[in-house]
């Protein structure tokens, strides 16, 4: 490893964003503090069968994160090292609720660094009150006609209505 570091300028924050909810924005507003720009980049090649299309989950997060000058929105597709190389980014942002998240991150960070050791992982906490929102539970809970208010912002809670009624 060199000693002459790149400052974290460029942060990519990756993920399906199947919908955005509170913690993600949480933690966008973390990383925004933190590095000059963070590009939220939605997977187009997702395994799991989503809910919302990936244009529609860009538009979500376009709407909600437009407060936030140095944050942008964009679609990746392939390799997220490969993506962020591109970018220019230094850093993959990503967040951390509880133990159960810290498995998968490991490995997947792992094998980030394997593939692109210039790359490096920051995790980051999302507030308390976020540490058991996911997008999976939000959709059951929006399936099964539970409440979804202060789990996603006021916008993505109407699309979910409208996407289950
Ligand atoms: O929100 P998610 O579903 O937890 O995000 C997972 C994501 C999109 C970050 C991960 O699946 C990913 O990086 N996909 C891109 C393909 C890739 O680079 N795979 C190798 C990961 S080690």
């Amino acid at each position: 490893m060199s000693l002459e570091r790149n400052k974290p300028g460029i942060a990519i924050y990756p993920g399906s964003f199947d919908p955005v909810t509170n913690g993600h924005l949480d933690l966008i507003g973390r990383g925004a503090m933190i590095f000059d720009r963070l590009v939220v980049a939605v997977t187009h090649n997702l395994e799991k069968d989503p809910l919302f299309a990936v244009s529609e989950r860009v538009e979500m997060l376009e709407a909600v994160t437009f407060d936030w000058k140095n944050v942008e929105v964009e679609v990746f597709d392939g390799l997220l090292v490969e993506y962020a190389r591109a970018k220019g980014a230094s850093v993959i942002l990503r967040g951390i609720r509880a133990v159960s998240d810290y498995e998968y991150e490991l490995q997947m960070a792992m094998m980030n660094r394997k593939i692109e050791p210039e790359i490096e992982t920051v995790f980051m906490l999302p507030a308390e009150a976020y540490s058991f929102v996911s997008s999976r539970l939000v959709k059951e809970l929006a399936r099964l006609g539970g409440p979804v208010k202060g789990f996603v912002p006021a916008l993505v809670e109407e699309r979910l209505r409208a996407k289950v009624s």
